[in-house]
């Protein structure tokens, strides 16, 4: 959607892996203050969004959605003036049905007033569900619901990243490009490698659909919720962000791990999602479990993943050139999660464990900042 936003895909945080329904205004500022604290602020985590039941259950008199008061006792302004004061933005959660997926007040025949009430809390994120939609089953009604939306959010004249959230059932990337922001392309994520990796699979084909404003989405994290190893969790923030997936993180982050912060907080890798030509990742190859995708990059560079599916450690190989580098001498090649940096001929290969992912930043050209000389070395060991 060309409405200046998104323009590299949202990163932020969303309740709903880590909480379900259990949101609340102290959850959110919480979040918001860890966000900053930690650094993560810092690495491009931006929006912390509010999902399903910050509701009542009915609308008030003048038929405006309410915040539940015990849940939010300041409104959701008031908890977006909090969450503006530490620099960073406020999403929220709605419906293009009757009720949401939890059964509170959906916007279906509501689009202005609900979108003038977000744009008046300063909500600056949609998430905008398919629940209970009283479809015809058609993508002409999916289009119209979800347009509808879009179209009361630019008429508040505030700017609101719109999310859509329809499932992948209308195959959306074939339509949404200029309805929304985002659109999810599958059912929901659990926190299971095989949710993760069949949710990956589905989305790796959609790359050409992907682009600054108008994003594949995979659904939210689930890194760190204790449901895969850290190594699949490796697998699954790389997959996701050579896939320029929005980056929302799915845990508790005030009982974050060090591993979770480390893999949430990897800016090496983080640049690849955020790089600014927003192309996703497209694959170059896959047997046996072994798949090699590469990512091009503003500056030329491009992102290799060596990512195995299976369940044996394999050595996974390609070449640059089949990556798309250009014929060289040689190339510079820097793994993102074990931070080394080596020269290669052309060969990008290495043994992946079972269900991990080695990640690649490759340039044409040797690097000039070679390792310490070997001579040094040799006269500190005092041989
Ligand atoms: C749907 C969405 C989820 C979440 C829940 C909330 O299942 O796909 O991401 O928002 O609704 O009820």
């Amino acid at each position: 959607l060309d409405n200046g936003l998104a323009r590299t895909p949202p990163m932020g945080f969303n309740d709903w892996n880590a909480f379900g329904c259990d949101v609340s205004e102290q959850l959110i500022e919480q979040t918001a203050d860890y966000l900053v604290s930690s650094g993560l602020k810092d690495a491009g985590y931006t929006y912390v969004n509010i999902d399903d039941c910050w509701q009542t259950h009915s609308r008030d008199a003048q038929g405006r959605l309410v915040p539940d008061p015990a849940k939010f006792p300041d409104g959701i302004k008031g908890t977006a003036d909090y969450v503006h004061s530490k620099g960073l933005k406020l999403g929220i959660y709605e419906d293009a049905g009757t009720e949401t997926c939890a059964h509170y007040p959906g916007s279906l025949g509501h689009e202005t007033t609900d979108a003038q009430s977000f744009a008046d809390w300063g909500v600056d994120y949609l998430k905008y569900d398919n629940c209970n939609n009283n479809s015809d089953g058609t993508r002409a009604d999916y289009v119209k619901r979800y347009t509808a939306m879009r179209d009361a959010l630019a008429a508040t004249g505030r700017p609101i990243v719109y999310s859509l959230c329809e499932w992948g059932v209308q195959n959306p990337w074939e339509w949404a490009g200029d309805v929304g922001n985002s659109w999810r392309t599958t059912g929901d994520i659990s926190d299971s490698w095989s949710s993760m990796l069949n949710i990956a699979k589905a989305n790796m084909p959609l790359a050409s659909a992907a682009g600054p404003g108008h994003w594949n989405d995979p659904d939210m994290l689930e890194v760190g919720n204790g449901g895969m190893t850290d190594t699949e969790y490796r697998s699954h923030f790389s997959l996701w962000s050579m896939m320029d997936s929005p980056l929302l993180i799915g845990t508790d982050l005030r009982k974050a791990t060090p591993q979770t912060l480390a893999i949430l907080g990897n800016k090496d890798v983080i640049a690849l999602d955020q790089d600014p030509l927003g192309k996703q990742a497209t694959v170059v190859s896959s047997d046996g479990g072994r798949y090699v995708m590469t990512k091009q990059l503003a500056n030329g560079d491009r992102a290799v993943a060596l990512f195995n599916a299976g369940d044996q450690a394999q050595r996974i190989a390609t070449t640059a050139t089949a990556a798309g580098l250009p014929h060289r001498g040689g190339y510079t090649v820097r793994d993102l999660w074990s931070h080394t940096t080596y020269d290669s001929a052309g060969t990008l290969a290495a043994t992946v464990p079972a269900h991990g992912t080695v990640l690649l930043r490759v340039s044409a050209g040797h690097t000039s900042r070679r390792n310490p000389p070997l001579l040094d070395t040799g006269l500190a060991a005092g041989a």
